[in-house]
Order: structure tokens, then C-alpha cells, then sequence
């Protein structure tokens, strides 16, 4: 498969696959017109509504159909199911037994470091990152493409991340998950777009609400998972450019990669623990990193990771949020 390597152990494999979902009568019809009429697909709807328990039953259901190879794009940065938080996440499958457990057991093939575990300030970032795997998917001659996004779809930022979303990347399917009518300002405006199926859903009962403390333990799991087996890595300054997040505490001058080698801004900034996308020359993600410091000659920049090889690293991407040892936000 062009582009894709063979399937790694970036997998998280901590999640149970839970009890089987129960269906609302509205699912079943799209999946069969999904599976009739493959493309790509996004999924939307509020927090909760359940939009990963869908893109799982559809993935599910496709595979019996035989649509191999098959591929799910993770956009949602804040409760990632494929891949560690922040970042949006590739996995193209091609027999069965990827989709016999949840979809954390999916490995991930590919994965952008958005920067945050939210998309506002960051809502570029998330675009572009969903776009490029969408690209790479059909490149791997994936026939379905299922898109989970965030649950982001309010009047503001929401509205305007979830069109250009799909102005982008062209679904050929629309899943609309709602409550009420929450979605239908956002259908209005693409209900007549050439070539695009939208399908109404209505949430299940069975559809639970996490607090705010149970999403983020979620994502201390999942970057306690990634980070298991990680290691000090020496990057050599010289040779990386520094991109800094667009908004929030730790933002630095753009560009700008001076002040971060000294130890006493290190220090003083408070950056151990920065979450950071260690990116190719193309910004594509090859993983990701905690920072841990810098030599005392600014030479060598420190960064806990399960990356093996520095070579290929030329742009570190900062995130907005730092890590302690156990995973979580501080
Ligand atoms: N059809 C369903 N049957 C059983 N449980 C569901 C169903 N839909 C959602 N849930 C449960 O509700 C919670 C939220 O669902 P999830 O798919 O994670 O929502 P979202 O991705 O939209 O945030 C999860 O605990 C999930 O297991
Ligand atoms: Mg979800």
C-alpha cells in the first residue's frame, strides 16, 4: 500500500470493547447506503451523541460487506480513540480482526499533531491535518473513508470548522447525528452541494454524557499509554526550526528558537513536560515528544519519546498543554 507502513504497535490497547451498542432504528439504513455507495464519509453531532460508537458499528458492518481496505480518519483531538489526544489519526484496515475489539485497539498508520486537545485556537491546524489523512486514505486505495470529528458544532467556531471541513474534504456521505435540530444550520447550507448524501440520525438512548473529569482522565490513559515505552532523544538545535502554538501560555516569538535553548527559560518558562510534534521537513508528525530540557551549550534540545531515531526530525511543533509522568494536563 503506497505510503502506508505495515501496522505498528502505536496501538492503545488499555479499552475494553464494551457492550455492544444498541442501535437506533435511523443507523442500520445508513450504513447499508454506505456500504452501496462508498466514499468518503463524515460523521457530525454534539459531544456524547454518539459519533465514535457509530463510525465503529459502520466500520464494523463494512468490513462484513467485504469493503476492504477501509479507513477511519480520528479528528476528535480531545477524546481520540485511534492514536494519542492532539493529534488526528489514520488507520486503514484490511481483514477483520482489526475491528473485533473497540476502535483504541486500532493501530494508528499515520497520525498529524494538531497542538491542542481543543480545536478552537487551533481550528488551521485541525483542518489541514484532517484533510492531508483524508488525502493519504484514498491514496491507499481505501473505498470508504469515515471521518470521526469533534463534538465542536456550536453557532461559532463549530459551524465554521465543521463547513469548511467538508468544503475540503468533499464527503461523498454526511452522517448527522442530533438531538434536536442542533446540526441543521450547518445542513442548510451544504444540503444542495453536487454529490453529497446527508443522512439524519437520531442519538440512541443508550447514549451516555461524560463529565469533564472523566474526558480528561480518558486522555491521561491514552498519553500514559503512547508515552509507556518512551526515551530521552537529543535533538540537535541547529538543525530544527520551532514552531510555537498560535495562542495561549506558551506561546514564544514565531519561529523563534533562541530563548527555548537556554536553560533558564526553560525554567522560568516552565516548558518541561510541553507536549510537542516532532515533525518532517513537510510537517508531516512522526511522533510525539515531552520536552525535558536543553543541553547547557543550547546544542542539544531534550525530548522524552518513543521516536528511536532523530535523524529525520526537522520541525518541533509546541503544543498548548504540558504533561506530568502519569499523563495528565497540568
Ligand atoms: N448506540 C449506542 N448504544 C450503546 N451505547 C452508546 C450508543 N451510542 C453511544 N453510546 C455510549 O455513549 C457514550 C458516548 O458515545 P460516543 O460514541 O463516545 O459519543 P461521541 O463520539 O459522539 O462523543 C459512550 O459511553 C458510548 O458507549
Ligand atoms: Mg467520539
Amino acid at each position: 500500500m503506497p505510503g502506508i507502513p505495515a501496522l505498528s504497535d502505536q496501538s492503545m490497547t488499555f479499552q475494553s470493547p464494551g457492550p455492544s451498542p444498541v442501535f437506533h432504528p435511523t443507523w442500520p439504513q445508513a450504513m447499508e447506503a454506505l456500504a452501496d455507495d462508498p466514499g468518503v464519509a463524515v460523521v457530525l453531532g454534539g459531544s456524547d451523541t454518539g459519533k465514535t460508537t457509530w463510525v465503529a458499528s459502520a466500520a464494523r458492518q463494512l468490513g462484513r460487506a467485504g469493503q476492504w481496505p477501509l479507513a477511519i480518519v480520528d479528528g476528535d483531538i480531545g477524546q481520540s480513540t485511534i492514536g494519542p489526544p492532539a493529534t488526528v489519526a489514520l488507520s486503514v484496515l484490511k481483514e477483520t480482526r482489526h475491528l473485533e475489539g473497540s476502535l483504541s485497539f486500532l493501530p494508528s498508520h499515520a497520525f498529524s499533531f494538531v497542538g491542542s486537545v481543543s480545536p478552537i485556537g487551533h481550528l488551521l491546524q485541525l483542518l489541514v491535518a484532517t484533510t492531508r489523512l483524508v488525502e493519504k486514505a484514498v491514496r491507499s486505495g481505501a473505498r470508504t473513508v469515515l471521518i470521526d470529528t469533534t463534538g465542536l458544532i456550536d453557532d461559532g467556531a463549530g459551524f465554521q470548522l465543521k463547513l469548511r471541513k467538508i468544503e475540503l474534504v468533499g464527503p461523498r456521505h454526511l452522517i448527522a447525528l442530533q438531538r434536536e435540530k442542533e446540526l441543521e444550520a450547518i445542513l442548510s447550507v451544504v444540503r444542495e452541494r453536487p454529490g453529497l448524501r446527508i443522512h439524519r440520525l437520531a442519538v440512541s438512548p443508550s447514549a451516555r454524557s461524560r463529565s469533564p473529569a472523566e474526558r480528561s482522565a480518558y486522555r491521561a490513559q491514552c498519553f500514559a499509554a503512547y508515552f509507556a515505552k518512551a526515551k530521552r532523544l537529543a535533538l540537535e538545535s541547529s538543525r530544527l526550526c520551532m514552531l510555537t502554538p498560535p495562542t495561549g501560555r506558551f506561546r514564544l516569538r514565531a519561529g523563534c528558537v533562541q530563548p527555548l535553548l537556554e536553560p533558564s527559560v526553560l525554567c522560568a518558562e516552565d516548558l518541561t513536560g510541553l507536549l510537542v510534534g516532532l515533525n518532517d521537513p513537510t510537517n508531516e508528525t512522526l511522533g510525539l515528544g515531552l520536552l525535558e530540557g536543553a543541553s547547557q551549550d543550547g546544542r542539544a534540545i531534550f525530548v522524552l519519546t518513543p521516536l528511536a531515531d532523530a535523524a529525520p526530525i526537522r520541525i518541533l511543533q509546541m503544543g498548548n498543554l504540558r504533561l506530568d509522568q502519569s499523563g495528565k494536563e497540568v
